[in-house]
């Protein structure tokens, strides 16, 4: 049965290092306190599933890279988005599978890793107290791993909060840190990649199908329709107006996404992330998700914004068990205000999909959705070698019966 190198259970896994790893502070000030051994095992156990899933992550940025793409800074324009140095940016579809089990995967680490705050709950505030002294200035905001995972995922500098935009202050003294955070700033992020790949939506070309275009006509008759209807409402004055508030409201909305200014504008303000031709092609995967081509494209936006949603809840219930043991008024022993600064990361700022969030502002009735040409719905009706920038094209690859 023999066929390996001959490893034990123990030697393959290096548990000698893993389970003698468990230095308990309070233990070497002959003052051991029971629970900093769980208060260890928690942090190391979070630094594994960190792992993996940068691990996971890395993965799933080089299924999205093509070959000559490997660094950029992460904005996509999009006339880069379609080309860069001549070189096409292709995803093979066959990956998209690979890419939504990856990610999934990570969704699922994540689940894990909301819950497990509530195992280090069960630690008193007066155990801790105990032991609290003997880590400073050590805190999780020295934490490299989960650094780089904001980074990879696409959390800019911009967009942190005033006290964690200065890596230095922290990492200073470690070179080899410094380098990899600085790395995970240049290289493309996972939300850099989509958007290149979103922003290469077939349909999209205005010379084929012209997906915008349609889109831009339907959203100018919804609106007209709802300011009619408000017109011809059998109603008070105020409800009515309330009502013709209502649509140029929403007409105003949907005029910072026809306008590609106006939507750069919220761009540079923080308040969107993705780039125009991005967020178009989220729209129509979104609208036409039913076609078999956007299927799995689709599950990949949902898995994008499940992963947002979690490390959201993962920051609350950390900054809930901050408060629980420490109060909100204690600095944390890394220098931050503690509760206050954890609180303040809650904000939309960290949250890398944020458009996928708010794409459902922008969605029509079904009945509105531009219909498919004969030629769209055969391109949508089939998996092709990828999508391109070529994909417009009359593409063998792309007609019925080839895969
Ligand atoms: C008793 C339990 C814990 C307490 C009282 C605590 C406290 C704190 C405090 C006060 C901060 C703010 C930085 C500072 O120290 O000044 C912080 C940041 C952080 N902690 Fe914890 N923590 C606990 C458990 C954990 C666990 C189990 C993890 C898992 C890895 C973790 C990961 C982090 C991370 C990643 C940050 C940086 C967050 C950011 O800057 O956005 N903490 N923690």
């Amino acid at each position: 049965m023999m066929t390996g190198p001959g490893l034990l259970y123990g030697e393959y896994l290096r548990l000698d290092k893993i389970l003698s790893a468990q230095r308990l502070l309070s233990a070497e000030y002959s003052n051991e306190v029971h629970d900093e051994h769980l208060f260890i095992v928690t942090h190391q156990a979070y630094e594994l599933w960190f792992k993996q899933i940068i691990f996971e992550l890395d993965s799933v940025r080089a299924l999205f890279s093509s070959e000559n793409s490997a660094t950029c800074n992460g904005s996509s324009n999009d006339h880069s988005a379609k080309r860069d140095n001549g070189v096409s940016h292709v995803l093979n579809e066959s990956k998209t599978l690979e890419i939504l089990k990856r990610l999934n995967r990570i969704v699922l680490i994540l689940k894990l890793l909301v819950d497990q705050v509530t195992i280090l709950e069960t630690m008193t505030p007066l155990d801790f107290m105990a032991f609290r002294d003997y880590l400073c200035p050590a805190s999780g905001f020295q934490s490299l791993q989960f650094r780089l995972l904001e980074n990879k995922l696409g959390v800019k500098q911009e967009h942190r909060v005033k006290y964690n935009q200065s890596y230095m202050r922290v990492f200073g003294r470690d070179p080899a840190a410094i380098e990899a955070i600085k790395r995970s700033e240049e290289e493309y992020s996972l939300s850099g990649l989509v958007q290149r790949w979103l922003s290469r939506t077939p349909g999209l070309e205005t010379d084929d199908f012209d997906f915008w275009g349609k889109y831009k006509r339907s959203v100018e008759t919804m609106l007209a329709e709802q300011e009619q209807a408000a017109h011809k409402a059998p109603t008070e004055p105020e409800v009515r107006e309330h009502l013709l508030a209502n649509v140029s409201s929403r007409r105003a909305v949907f005029e910072t996404i026809m306008s590609e200014s106006l939507h750069n504008a919220l761009v540079s303000r923080g308040e969107r992330r993705f780039s125009h031709g991005a967020l178009q092609g989220a729209i129509m995967i979104t609208l036409y998700r039913d076609e078999p081509r956007f299927s799995q494209p689709h599950q990949i936006l949902m898995a994008l914004m499940d992963i947002d949603s979690l490390i959201t809840k993962w920051r609350y219930n950390h900054v809930i068990m901050v408060q629980r043991m420490i109060g909100s008024q204690q600095l944390g022993t890394g220098g931050s205000s503690g509760y206050q600064y954890l609180k303040s990361t809650l904000s939309d700022r960290y949250k890398v999909f944020l458009d996928l969030f708010n794409l459902s502002t922008f969605l029509i009735p079904r009945h509105m959705i531009p219909s498919l040409t004969k030629q769209m719905k055969t391109k949508l009706s089939i998996a092709s070698n990828g999508w391109s920038a070529d994909d417009s094209q009359d593409n063998p690859a792309n007609s019925p019966g080839s895969s």
